[in-house]
């Protein structure tokens, strides 16, 4: 299937002008709106999903965004007005699902490490699809809890592959030596254990081996691994529903050429072909692919100022509002809304957090920028909003969605009041 890579969604319409977030300019927006600012395309969101749903559309499939990419009401919304899924990660994820989309609860999967019996309660009533089980302790108390509730437990074994992925420490989970899953060799007898239990049933098989994963080969690999153990179960008369193959298909985040939709095809390739034998329904967990590139964080720079040989761009955003520079050594374009004459210059790109690691560029060649300018961070939908928080006393940023010619607030920009309302004095 060839499509054609669609114009990433912040651009100049004409020379000159400034930069666009689809026919919506990010001057605009930022006047009326203030800054930092995050702006994200629905557009890109639903043609991301588009590519994934097309991708897989010869089988049974769900594609179960991962709700922690980022958790914006309207934007779990729009995904599930198109018929996604949600990978959740906690209760409070689970509750924004039923906030945005009730009709979804039964296309919810449930990952992670740590599950709480409370989390886990709310999710049996909800009727979840399944519960991504990571340890044998978390199998039992999912029995527990769902003979309690009297309703019967969907579960998949979340395995462990000990599959490298090459990407940031951080974010790799899929060796023997991350906490995550259980090792896949010990899979089998878990399964035959659980199947006297009446209270469980053995529905899936889940995967997740890391995030920011630009190769389709891992992918691949562990899917190979998982799916000789679907044999191996069915041969011992447990016949599984649902694969999982977990999330973590990688961006560009350096602005080149990037062919979305021939990457998902090479990823969903990858995966089925390592599963041809297994005619169940295939379930996969992106989050950064779905909205990485559909939003862009915009400030405004407050001062320019040189400490000896360095120039220090400071800008009312900061690691409060996107910490990925600071916690990953991540790399985000920055350009300038209004790109003005001026030679470029090397520079760092700074926030007003007292804290060295508050950056966003080192040493940077960055475009001519002047005190009152505005800047745009660009691919930061994912990880972005999601992992802001307070410090500093910061209020966080306000969120637009850009639907066609029309920008709508989602979320606006947190007050002193709000950060004030749960201390006690
Ligand atoms: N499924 C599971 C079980 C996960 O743990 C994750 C991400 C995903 C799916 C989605 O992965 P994605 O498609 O977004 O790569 N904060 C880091 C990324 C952490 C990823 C954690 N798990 C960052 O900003 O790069």
């Amino acid at each position: 299937m060839t499509q054609t890579p669609s114009p990433r969604p912040f651009h100049h319409p004409q020379p000159g002008s400034a930069l666009h977030c689809g026919k919506v300019s990010l001057e605009t927006l930022a006047r009326r709106y203030g800054t930092p600012l995050y702006v994200y395309s629905a557009e890109q969101i639903a043609e991301r999903l588009n590519l994934f749903q097309q991708a897989l559309a010869g089988r049974s499939h769900l594609v179960c965004y991962a709700v922690k990419a980022n958790s914006a009401l309207a934007i779990l919304k729009l995904l599930a007005d198109r018929g996604a899924g949600f990978d959740i990660v906690s209760g409070g994820e689970l509750e924004r699902v039923l906030a945005a989309a009730p009709e979804a609860a039964g296309r919810v999967v449930f990952s992670g490490v740590g599950k709480t019996a409370a989390e886990i309660d709310l999710a049996l009533t909800a009727g979840i699809l399944e519960f991504n089980v990571e340890s044998e302790a978390e199998l039992a108390l999912l029995a527990a809890r769902a003979r309690k509730l009297k309703r019967s437990a969907r579960f998949a074994l979340r395995v462990n592959p000990d599959v490298f992925a090459d990407t940031h420490p951080y974010i790799s989970t899929g060796l023997r030596e991350h906490k995550f899953g259980i090792d896949i060799r010990q899979a089998l007898g878990i399964y035959k254990s659980a199947a006297g239990n009446r209270w469980l049933e053995a529905h899936g098989v889940s995967v997740h081996i890391g995030s920011q994963i630009r190769s389709a080969q891992p992918f691949g690999k562990a899917m190979e691994r998982v799916g000789k153990l679907v044999a191996q179960l069915k041969h011992e008369g447990i016949e599984l529903k649902c694969v999982d193959a977990g999330g973590g298909l990688g961006i560009d985040y350096h602005g080149g050429a990037f062919d979305a939709a021939a990457k998902v095809a090479e990823y969903a390739a990858a995966i089925q072909g390592a599963l041809a034998n297994f005619d169940g329904r295939l379930l996969i967990e992106p989050g950064r692919f779905l909205v990485a590139q559909a939003g862009a964080l915009v400030a405004r720079v407050l001062t320019v100022k040189r400490n000896g040989k360095k120039t220090f761009v400071i800008t009312d955003a900061a690691m409060n509002d996107l910490i990925r520079p600071a916690l990953y050594q991540a790399h985000h374009e920055i350009v300038p809304v209004r790109p003005r004459p001026g030679r470029p210059r090397v520079v760092d790109v700074v926030g007003p957090v007292c804290e060295s690691g508050d950056f966003f560029a080192r040493d940077r060649k960055l475009a001519h920028v002047e005190p009152g300018d505005l800047v745009a961070l660009l691919d930061a939908g994912a990880y972005g909003m999601a992992q802001s928080s307070n410090y500093n006393t910061r209020m966080r940023p306000a969120e637009v969605l850009v639907e066609g010619a029309r920008a709508r607030l989602i979320r606006r920009r947190e007050t002193m009041a709000d950060l004030l309302a749960p201390e006690i004095l």
